[in-house]
């Protein structure tokens, strides 16, 4: 298990070390860019006392949430998916973290840089439970599960690994490389549908059982192609009994629900912050537990010792600016709070699933346990299973309704659509969806 947070990095410690720092004259660009969110957004950002579940339907708040954001009129987004939409005072650090990066070049670099880099680990490792040296910034999750899937060194010829058919396709094409590159064998299960908690980790018993040869699993956390959140802990608790290591895609989990990544048991972690922390396009990270660093080959010119994390990759000349806007992304988040977003995604999911649930031939791909869902959920329209079926059904919710959604291709049962709201939409536009898939799929 990952190692939790002690008390000495907590978020009121460092914006003390923060305020110690600029009265002895050593102010990081990080606090700065801390400090301008919270002047940017201290005033309309109103934290509210309601239990979750009250606030998710307050409509006046999530107005004001949503005030926050400059989305086209062009169309309904419901594709959200993809990646995050900054909110516009993360947009204003951003903007002036770029001018400060072009104006000062190398003058800043030189003198701040890894102090810079250091604070917003702190910060980063206080938003996830964990400790600073169990992290490493990378330009997204694709970077981190690619470097940990070809660089776990634990390996021999003969031995298994295994994936399934919700989990990414770039990480699924990963796993398949590893028979070359490693000499593996390589296993792929279908997860049943109906997901159900039961169901999956059924399957993961019945491939671990089938395949005792299997010393690797790529789990994701919330698949992007159902969105069904998978019951990690538990898979988690018959992989360690078996001594399989785990390599875990949280790219969609973090941000979209309130979670402690040290909980889920897994020692290698691929996290994005471009999605659902709505921080610069070109920011994930990578989580190892600590101890665990050796298991992942260091980049090719890393140097001494083995177990420094910032070892397995050597990005060069990185995107400052985007990594200087972080703390601002986590502030405005974590004023809204964790639980507060996902219960509003929660609930605007619901709103237009329920209200399609008499439609009886629309397939809902999440199921209702609410433990396996968030904002993402695809449907299908029974029977329309191939690609080009569902990339007809997307194009006329798009051209005819004024609405976006993607097709997804992946589900063992065939492709679907996704559909993804975002914090800053309203019950209306998951409503507008409901109402053409009534005429759509009638
Ligand atoms: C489950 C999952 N894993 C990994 C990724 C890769 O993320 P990125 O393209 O931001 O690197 C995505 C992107 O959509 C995803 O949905």
């Amino acid at each position: 298990m990952g190692s939790k947070m002690n008390g000495q990095f907590s978020r009121r410690n460092f914006l003390r070390g923060a305020g110690a720092a600029a009265s002895i004259g050593m102010l990081s660009y990080a606090d700065l860019a801390f400090s301008d969110m919270a002047m940017a957004a201290g005033d309309v950002i109103t934290s509210s006392d309601a239990a979750s579940s009250d606030l998710a339907h307050d409509e006046v708040y999530w107005r004001s949430i949503a005030a926050q954001y400059d989305v086209t009129a062009d169309i309904a987004n419901l594709e959200n998916g993809y990646w995050g939409i900054m909110a516009r005072p993360v947009q204003a650090v951003y903007r002036q973290m770029n001018e400060m990066v072009n104006r000062d070049n190398t003058f800043y670099e030189r003198a701040n840089d890894s102090r810079d880099e250091d604070r917003i680990m702190v910060r980063l490792a206080d938003f996830l439970g964990v400790m600073p040296d169990e992290l490493m910034m990378t330009r997204g999750a694709t970077e981190s599960l690619q470097l940990l899937i070809g660089g776990y060194n634990k390996l021999s010829p003969g031995d298994g690994v295994l994936y399934a058919d919700l989990d990414y396709p770039a990480m699924k094409n990963a796993m398949r490389w590893l028979q070359k590159a490693r000499g593996v064998e390589v296993i792929n299960i279908d997860l049943p549908e109906p997901a159900s908690r039961e169901g999956f980790i059924g399957a993961y018993r019945e491939a671990f059982d089938a395949h005792p040869h299997i010393k690797l699993v790529l789990l994701t956390h919330l698949n992007n192609l159902t969105g069904t959140i998978h019951p990690i802990a538990e898979i988690a608790g018959l992989a360690r009994e078996r001594g399989i290591d785990i390599i875990l895609d949280a790219a969609h989990s973090v941000g979209q629900v309130a979670l402690e990544i040290a909980g889920l048991g897994c020692d290698f972690i691929g996290i994005n912050l471009h999605k659902w922390v709505g921080a610069p396009i070109g920011s994930g990270l990578i989580y190892i537990r600590r101890g665990r660093v050796p298991d992942i080959d260091p980049a090719m010119d890393a140097t001494p010792p083995s177990d420094n994390i910032h070892n397995l990759v050597h990005t060069g000349t990185s995107n400052f600016a985007g990594r200087l806007s972080i703390p601002a992304a986590l502030e405005f988040h974590e004023s809204i709070g964790a639980a507060n977003k996902e219960a509003r995604l929660r609930y605007l999911r619901t709103l237009w699933v329920d209200a399609v649930r008499e439609v009886d031939n629309i397939e809902i791909l999440t199921p209702d346990d609410p433990t396996m869902y968030a904002a993402l959920t695809s449907f299908r329209i029974r029977g329309r299973v191939t690609t080009a079926d569902n990339n007809a059904i997307a194009a006329r919710l798009r051209d005819e309704f004024g609405i976006l959604t993607v097709r997804r291709t992946g589900p063992a049962k065939g492709d679907c659509v996704r559909v993804t709201p975002s914090i800053y939409n309203s019950p209306d536009d998951v409503l507008k969806l409901a109402d053409a898939l009534r005429v759509i799929a009638g």
